[in-house]
């Protein structure tokens, strides 16, 4: 039980493919407790019922990451519920489609003013809304989702400048919060086919090109990312802080796939 008695906020469940579900589950499973947030009015029934179907209780929040105001109240709402946090997902990312698809140079400034405010400035957001509750955790940990920031993936093009953002102010985030025993991590994830990425045209070829390229064969689970996660939000990983950790069956680490070497 990694996370016996601890109290956990996950953001960004959509529905059940969601990573932040499967984060959400792993925490359950690893003896905490949860409460989700869903971003808008029309996600709140589905959410809703996925709480439900695990705990009737359940606490569910609607937080527009982008609204100070509306953080605010979920970490009054919390205060109120549990008096301490111990644990944040930020599972959190859009840009808007047309600029996500054409490429980088043809990027509007609207768009990209919003994939780095909802990919990456929530995370600050969020954070700071509930340090004065993570402050009084004896293991407050901050946990971000991220994507292989180093390489080009044609396609990902507004959003993996996003993520380099969001890894820079993850690092920022955990100077700051480290003097008050907060850590901030992130999980870089493999591909995993949810409806975030259903918007990335060609995401199906960096499954079957995943999957090709990696040491294990395999593209990874939620559920894998899951069981990561319920390890950085816990005490069991109290001396890492400030670090992307790759879930990804070892993707990143190649260069071509196996079989374009092969004779
Ligand atoms: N699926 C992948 O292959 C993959 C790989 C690496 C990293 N990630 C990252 O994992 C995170 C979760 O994505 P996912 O793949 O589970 O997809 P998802 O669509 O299930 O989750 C994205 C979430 O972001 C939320 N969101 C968007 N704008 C918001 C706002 N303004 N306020 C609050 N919530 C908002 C959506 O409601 C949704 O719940 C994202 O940061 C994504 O970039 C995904």
């Amino acid at each position: 039980m990694l996370l016996e008695g601890k109290k956990v906020l996950v953001a960004g469940v959509a529905n059940r493919s969601s990573i932040a579900w499967a984060v959400a589950e792993a925490v359950l499973r690893e003896g905490g407790q949860v409460a989700l947030t869903y971003q808008n009015q029309r996600l709140e029934q589905r959410v809703r019922d996925l709480a439900q179907s695990v705990d009737p209780h359940l606490p569910c929040y609607e937080l527009d990451a982008s609204s100070s105001e509306q953080a605010a109240e979920v970490a009054d709402m919390l205060a109120k519920e549990w008096g301490v946090l111990d644990g944040l997902v930020h599972s959190i990312a859009f840009a808007p489609k047309e600029d996500l698809t054409p490429g980088i140079l043809k990027t509007s400034l609207d768009g990209w003013n919003t994939a780095l405010h909802i990919s990456a400035y929530t995370l600050l957001e969020l954070t700071r809304a509930m340090m004065p509750l993570l402050e009084k955790s004896e293991s407050g940990s901050v946990l971000t989702l991220t994507y292989d920031t180093g390489k080009v993936y044609p396609n990902y093009n507004v959003m993996g400048v996003a993520k380099a953002a969001l890894e820079a102010a993850m690092r920022y985030a955990c100077w700051d919060a480290g003097r008050k025993q907060v850590r901030v991590n992130a999980i870089s994830a493999g591909p995993i086919k949810t409806l975030a990425a259903r918007g990335i045209s060609g995401f199906g070829n960096m499954l079957d090109e995943g999957s090709r390229k990696s040491p294990l064969g395999r593209n990874v689970t939620a559920e894998e990312v899951g069981n990561t996660a319920a390890f950085l939000l816990g005490p069991a990983s109290s001396g890492i802080t400030g670090q992307v950790v790759f879930v990804d069956a070892g993707q990143s680490i190649m260069g071509v796939p196996a079989a374009a070497t092969t004779a």
